[in-house]
């Protein structure tokens, strides 16, 4: 009897999915305009950061002689500098690279848990999250990696001497930052959780940074003078390490003398993936975004996306279930590979994920409740990450994505030192199962434990086809990032845009849960909307999120930039 009612209600629900409500109208798709924007174009080289003291500092470098490589180091450090809220040396990051012989590699400088982390060591005696502890202060901090990284990355294919690569950024902190509108702004809203973990520091003013305020960062020059100078030594070892274990002392932080010095970076094996005949070169565990990009793709492909129109309800609703059900297997199998099988072969498997799209109804939105059996749930990752691409004249490319995670990381200065260590900690499942303060939980195969990766969801990524390079993207926004770097690469292969098109464009985010579509201003027309709405869609206005960076080739060789405009971010070349 039971089954009775309930193949009676499947039969109605089938029955209302497989028609066009009432209010789609017929004959038109809805599809939002495009609008118009102009790209960089330049002959040769190209570097796209997001600050343009760094890409400034990344085109002199490539002019220089330098490769990609040697360029990338410097806008690393440089970002360390003139972007406080996200540039770093206190944090970590992917570099994921192809050589213009075809060569490629992805080099993981993911800060790790310290040797003294716990699984529950952000929960109280009951078993809950105690507020703020993997956010704010010197416990939310990771070991970080970047010094290591591009020590790494200049070791294998760095050209010029390292000591040319780092000498930018000392000279841009020993000359001090004048800042810009968005950096004041950002700092300005900082203050009180600055002056919360910290006695002193170059970043809190006594009086309201404003546009054009000069920052004077000695102690950061300092600093980058002794990575200048002996390379990975002049971070985790000697002064640099001493004023970092001090100031763990002051803050009860858990990083060792030993976590630094046994800090490694990771040679980690690129995926590959396809899209409409491009081969896809995306970042492996322990971030999240290149499976989750790659399992897009492969749900997308059969879908006449560019037909159904940029935005309109077909292609959106397309999109969204696949962004649905990706992020449902992102939650549940995403971690550390050093630490657990992540089945990412599984998960690459192009009928597994063309199986998972069988369950799309056409005119309804799946409930996000019914798109799961999994253990585990998704991870919060923050959105101030940043992100720069960089191609050079012989045609090596550069993809690269780095991070404190939140906002000028756990806003711990470290005294002496004048660098600002990360959060990452938080990217961890501190409570698996359970909700952060952000609303989001995260799964086991993310539960911390000691020099573990958190997991991430950073994608650097890079297209070719017929094995000539053709984009190079990559954007911070936490959660958003995976999302972003699929609409960007769409916006350019499905519907024509230009590079700077292709970033400026609104966007949209589905991720699973919560169940709603954030959309920014102008994604979507009312009427778009009004259909996606009769069709099941929760529709949140949010505010704008993500920094694309995007270089494409174009079919003549000379190099297209897309700067994305919501930042301060620039293109710059010749
Ligand atoms: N902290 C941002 C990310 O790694 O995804």
């Amino acid at each position: 009897m039971r089954s009775y009612f309930y193949s009676l209600a499947l039969v109605s629900l089938v029955a209302c999915t497989a028609t066009p409500p009432p209010s789609t109208p017929a004959g038109t798709s809805l599809a939002a305009p495009i609008p118009a924007a102009t790209p960089l174009v330049t002959e040769k080289a190209m570097v796209v950061a997001a600050h343009p003291e760094a890409t400034r500092v990344g085109v002199e470098i490539l002019r220089k002689g330098g490769n990609a490589y040697d360029a990338a180091v410097a806008v690393q450090f440089a970002l360390a500098v003139v972007l406080p809220a996200a540039g770093n040396i206190g944090g970590g990051g992917f570099v994921l690279y192809r050589g213009a012989d075809g060569s490629e590699g992805a080099l993981d400088f993911r800060e790790t848990a310290p040797a003294a982390a716990t699984r529950d060591m952000y929960l109280n005696a009951q078993g809950n999250i105690i507020p703020n502890l993997s956010t704010l202060g010197h416990r939310a901090a990771g070991v970080p990696g970047t010094v290591a990284g591009m020590v790494e990355l200049h070791r294998k294919l760095g050209k010029l001497p390292w000591r040319e690569v780092v000498q930018p950024a000392v000279e841009l902190a020993a000359n001090g930052v004048k800042l810009t509108e968005k950096e004041a702004a950002g700092l300005n809203s900082q203050r009180d959780a600055f002056a919360k973990v910290n006695p002193y520091n170059a970043y809190l003013k006594p009086a309201i940074w404003k546009a054009g305020d000069v920052m004077q960062l000695p102690e950061l020059a300092a600093t980058l003078g002794r990575v200048r100078d002996l390379g990975r030594t002049g971070f985790y070892e000697g002064q640099t390490a001493d004023f970092i274990l001090t100031e763990m002392q002051r803050g009860r932080g858990l990083i060792s003398r030993a976590d630094l010095k046994s800090y490694q970076p990771k040679w980690r094996t690129p995926l590959h993936g396809s899209y409409r005949g491009h081969d896809v070169l995306a970042f492996p565990p322990p971030s999240s975004g290149g499976v989750a990009l790659l399992q897009m793709l492969q749900m997308l492909e059969p879908y006449d996306l560019r037909k159904a129109g940029w935005h309109s309800p077909q292609a959106v609703h397309w999109i969204t279930e696949a962004q649905r059900r990706v992020y449902a297997d992102r939650a549940t199998y995403l971690g550390d590979p050093d630490f657990g099988q992540v089945p990412v072969a599984r998960l690459l498997d192009n009928k597994y994920n063309q199986q998972r799209m069988t369950s799309t109804l056409p005119y309804r939105a799946t409930a996000s409740a019914q798109v799961t059996s999994g253990a585990g749930l998704p991870t919060y990752e923050s959105d101030q990450t940043t992100h720069y691409n960089i191609v050079d004249a012989a045609g090596n490319a550069v993809s690269c994505t780095t991070t404190l995670n939140g906002a000028y990381g756990s806003k711990v200065v470290v005294a002496g030192a004048g660098f600002i260590l990360n959060n990452e900690m938080d990217d961890f499942s501190s409570k698996p199962g359970t909700p952060n303060a952000y609303g989001l939980v995260g799964g086991t195969a993310n539960a911390i434990a000691p020099g573990k990766r958190m997991l991430s969801s950073m994608t650097p990524t890079i297209f070719t086809k017929h094995g000539k390079l053709v984009l190079v993207v990559g954007t911070p926004g936490g959660s958003t990032i995976i999302t972003s770097v699929l609409q960007a690469s769409l916006n350019i292969l499905d519907y024509g845009m230009n590079a700077q098109q292709a970033v400026a464009a609104p966007r949209l985010h589905h991720q699973w849960l919560p169940d709603q579509i954030d959309v920014e201003a102008g994604a979507l027309l009312p009427a778009a909307e009004d259909t996606l709405r009769a069709r099941g869609y929760v529709l949140k206005p949010r505010s704008p999120w993500g920094r694309i960076e995007v270089i494409r080739v174009l079919p003549d060789g000379r190099l297209e930039g897309g700067a994305d405009p919501r930042g301060d971010d620039t293109a710059g070349g010749y």
